[in-house]
């Protein structure tokens, strides 16, 4: 027999196909709550979309050790090989809202939530190694740079050539998202990065920087914009339809999961800063070590519940991994819990998909939609005789010696904007260099020539060849000095 249907109270109903009405044209009577408490949840159907990375895909997963690396760090999930841990991955694209195509140039999210026996570990990251900013007093005028413009409600090419322009340490990230990368084919066909510089800490209280790479298997595929308008123009959900049916069918995709791995006293002589998200760490200086492999094998039974409430926080770290100096990774660990205290609610992180699978021991009380703490106890608070969770010293960090005056330190200053971007474009194949040149040009149409200039000249720094073939693509005089009347002074240095 199937189940009687009820109010959300657990009352019966008796018809859920006519409302109540004062003769059969009605009109309706008030107290039909059925029909009120249809449409009071209706209106309830939708939170706050994220307010960057809004439009996303995810999917559950394993992440299996395949190498030692006890000797960087103690945290339990690197433990011994073959070890298990259940995983979360959602993919995003940034600027767009919930409902944007999924096929556009735009860096892909990829965060990561390892469900470890010591608690969650979430590692936010992107597609790409690097970041536009190194301070993250920037990046709030980033974001609205890539959203929409408020008086013509459109995405603005000025506006971000403009911020481009005039942040010179945008240069990296800029050269790969408009190289043939920047539009990937699905997201089953992306590299991943955690980005920033973290830390591992091993059982002998020794610290490591190290930075996360993940490996597509599936070998990187990419689309030109003219192949990527016409998935656009007959499916916009493109990534999503990809990686779902592909787990659906059983072909799960793999990603090869390595570290780069820093002495701690190196961080004091390398010869770049090894904290500053616009850099990476060159292969030859610190090699790739292969430690795992993650396995996306499960689609989110419900997408709402599983997805779109997921909550990744840079502040979710475990024993044996830690933070790094890196500015922006100090940013963000305030601002992801922030922002899923507004966008899901204060127990955000009692939600099945949030909440870690050990146990989560703590005093926080009370709040809208509380259901789960303290457990009836008389240990509601701390410290108590009635054999409460209690701290344990064998989980601090060793010290992290820091130095120096509090200032505003100017973060351009020392820094070279110019030689990584420069390198990537060298590495590139003619065909790549012409990509990026064209994907330059379509991107900057009808943008004012001052900002073409003023980002010419930065291209130029990086490699004059660079800034020809993006001069050559917009159909534009270019010569060979960079020298242009109207660069503004400064640009590209201070
Ligand atoms: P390597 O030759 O050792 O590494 C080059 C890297 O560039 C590879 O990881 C490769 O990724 C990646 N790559 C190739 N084409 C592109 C592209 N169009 N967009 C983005 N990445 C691409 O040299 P270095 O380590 O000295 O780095 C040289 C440059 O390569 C850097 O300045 C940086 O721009 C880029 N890069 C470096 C990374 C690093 O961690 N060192 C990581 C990613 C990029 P794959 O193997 O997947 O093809
Ligand atoms: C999402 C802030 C830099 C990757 C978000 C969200 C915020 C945010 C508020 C929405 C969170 C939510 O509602 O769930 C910031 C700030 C940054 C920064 C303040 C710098 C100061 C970065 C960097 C990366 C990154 C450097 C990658 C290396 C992501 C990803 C998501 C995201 C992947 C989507 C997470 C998901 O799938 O739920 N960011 N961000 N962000 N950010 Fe950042």
């Amino acid at each position: 027999m199937k189940p009687t249907l009820t109010t959300t109270a657990g009352n019966p109903i008796a018809d859920n196909q006519n409302s109540l009405s004062a003769g059969p044209r009605g009109p309706l009577l008030l107290q039909d709550y059925q029909l009120i408490e249809k449409l009071a949840h209706q209106n309830r159907e939708r939170i706050p979309e994220r307010v960057v990375h809004a439009k996303g895909s995810g999917a559950f997963g394993t992440f299996t050790v395949t190498h030692d690396i006890t000797k960087y760090s103690k945290a339990t999930i690197f433990s011994q090989i073959g070890k298990q841990t259940e995983t979360l991955l959602r993919f995003s694209t940034v600027a767009g809202e919930r409902g944007a195509a999924d096929a556009e140039r735009d860096v892909r999210g990829f965060a990561l939530k390892f469900y470890t026996d010591e608690g969650n570990w979430d590692l936010v990251g992107n597609n790409t190694p690097v970041f536009f900013v190194r301070d993250p007093l920037k990046f709030p005028d980033f974001i609205h740079t890539q959203k929409r413009h408020p008086r013509t409600n459109m995405r603005s090419a000025t506006a971000m050539w403009d911020f481009w322009s005039l942040s010179p340490e945008s240069l990296h990230q800029v050269t790969i998202l408009m190289s043939d990368r920047g539009l990937p084919k699905s997201y089953r066909h992306v590299n991943g990065y955690g980005s920033h510089t973290y830390s591992l800490l091993n059982a002998a209280g020794e610290r490591f920087w190290v930075k996360f790479h993940f490996k597509t298997r599936q070998g990187i595929e990419t689309m030109t914009n003219a192949e990527g308008e016409q998935v656009i123009a007959k499916d916009r959900e493109s990534s999503q339809r990809d990686l779902y049916e592909y787990i659906e069918r059983g072909d799960f995709p793999k990603w090869d999961v390595k570290i780069q791995v820093m002495p701690e006293a190196d961080a004091e002589t390398y010869h770049l800063n090894p904290f500053d998200l616009t850099k990476v760490w060159p292969h030859g200086d610190y090699p790739l070590i292969d430690v795992g492999v993650l396995e996306l094998n499960r689609n989110p039974a419900n997408y709402f519940q599983e997805i779109e409430q997921s909550a990744f926080s840079p502040s979710n770290i475990v024993p044996g991994i830690g933070f790094s100096p890196d500015k922006m990774l100090q940013a963000r660990i305030f601002s992801y819990a922030d922002a899923h205290r507004y966008r899901v609610g204060t127990w955000y992180e009692t939600l099945p998909v949030n909440r870690p699978k050990s146990a989560a021991n703590h005093y926080h009380m009370d709040g809208s939609m509380n259901f789960t703490t303290p457990a009836a106890s008389d240990a509601y608070y701390e410290p108590n005789s009635f054999n409460g969770p209690v701290e344990h010293e064998r989980f601090a960090e060793p010290p992290l010696k820091i130095s120096g005056d509090a200032d505003r330190y100017n973060h351009r200053e020392g820094n070279d904007d110019y030689t990584q971007p420069g390198n990537l474009f060298r590495l590139m194949s003619g065909a790549q260099q012409l990509a990026l040149f064209s994907n330059i040009a379509a991107a900057m149409d009808g943008v004012p020539q001052e900002i073409i200039h003023r980002q010419l000249a930065h291209f130029h720094k990086a490699d004059p060849a660079y800034a020809a073939g993006v001069a050559k693509a917009l159909e534009i005089e270019w010569t060979a000095s960079g020298a242009y009347p109207n660069e503004p002074v400064g640009a590209g240095s201070a």
